[in-house]
């Protein structure tokens, strides 16, 4: 039996602007198995980063239920939502998110400041292998602006390694990269799927998706195709069959 890291049920939401009601997500339902990599797709507007940041606990729902790891989120409050967050999930943003005037090392060693069971020295050996798994053991004591975005995103994608989450999250991470760099940061996506990593990434690139084992396609708040493929070469086949307008993709 497949474990459920995530599951989803009938999300809805909706943002207020006074008057002005935007239904981003019209009864979304997912499940996302331990092990899976699965790419989000859809144009700009269609809801996927509303679903990821309500993946990622930075937001919640108007309606419908969030599973994640076996825990109903919506019955915990801000704090422990928070707390739980940390400890479940590795979240990757496409601006990086990284402190400015803090090292590599120190960056990558921020999620487990919070947890009292790691010493100072484990914290730093653990952010070091960390880095050490994105190739950037040699840049550790770099500050973001000596790094390329390239080499800023594997710092990012180490520290969200870097507390063992059950679950690896990415919106647009290679949205501010070029092609070539945009496929070594997926290479390092596949690589720890590879070894074991749940990952869900969101993207408008097609090229990008093929990475990515399970493409689920948003339109207009909802999804309208869910391909669970096995191989990397279905991967491909199947992005190939999947409903995708023109205007919903748009390649690098
Ligand atoms: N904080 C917000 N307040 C109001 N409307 C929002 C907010 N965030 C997103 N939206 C709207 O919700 C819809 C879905 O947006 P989003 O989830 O960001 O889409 P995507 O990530 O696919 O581009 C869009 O119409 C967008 O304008
Ligand atoms: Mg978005």
């Amino acid at each position: 039996m497949s474990e459920t890291i995530i599951s989803v049920k009938d999300l809805f939401k909706i943002y207020r602007m006074g008057d002005l009601e935007v239904h981003a997500l019209r009864g979304v339902s997912l499940d996302i198995n331990k092990g899976e990599y699965v790419a989000i797709m859809g144009a700009s507007g269609s809801g996927k980063s509303t679903l990821m940041n309500i993946l990622g606990c930075l937001d919640r729902p108007t309606k419908g239920d969030y599973f994640l790891d076996g825990v109903n989120v919506n019955t915990y409050n801000k704090n422990q939502l928070a707390e739980f967050r940390g400890k479940k999930i590795g979240f990757i943003f496409q601006s990086y998110n990284l402190l400015a005037r803090t090292t590599a090392l120190e960056n990558v060693e921020l999620p487990l400041l919070y947890d009292r069971s790691v010493s100072g020295k484990d914290r730093k050996e653990r952010a070091m292998e960390a880095l050490k798994s994105v190739g950037l053991a040699e840049r550790a004591q770099s500050v973001p602006n000596q790094l390329s975005g390239g080499m800023q995103q594997r710092v990012a994608i180490a520290r969200s390694l870097v507390n063992n989450p059950v679950v690896i999250m990415a919106d647009e991470p290679t949205g501010n990269l070029d092609t070539k760099t945009s496929y070594e940061i997926m290479e390092i996506f596949q690589k720890l799927n590879e070894k074991g990593s749940t990952i869900v990434i969101v993207t408008h690139e097609a090229d990008i998706a093929q990475f990515a084992l399970t493409n689920v396609v948003f339109r207009d708040g909802k999804i309208i195709a869910n391909s669970a493929v096995k191989t990397r070469k279905d991967a491909v086949e199947e992005l190939k069959n999947l409903p995708i307008l023109e205007d919903d993709v748009f390649t690098i």
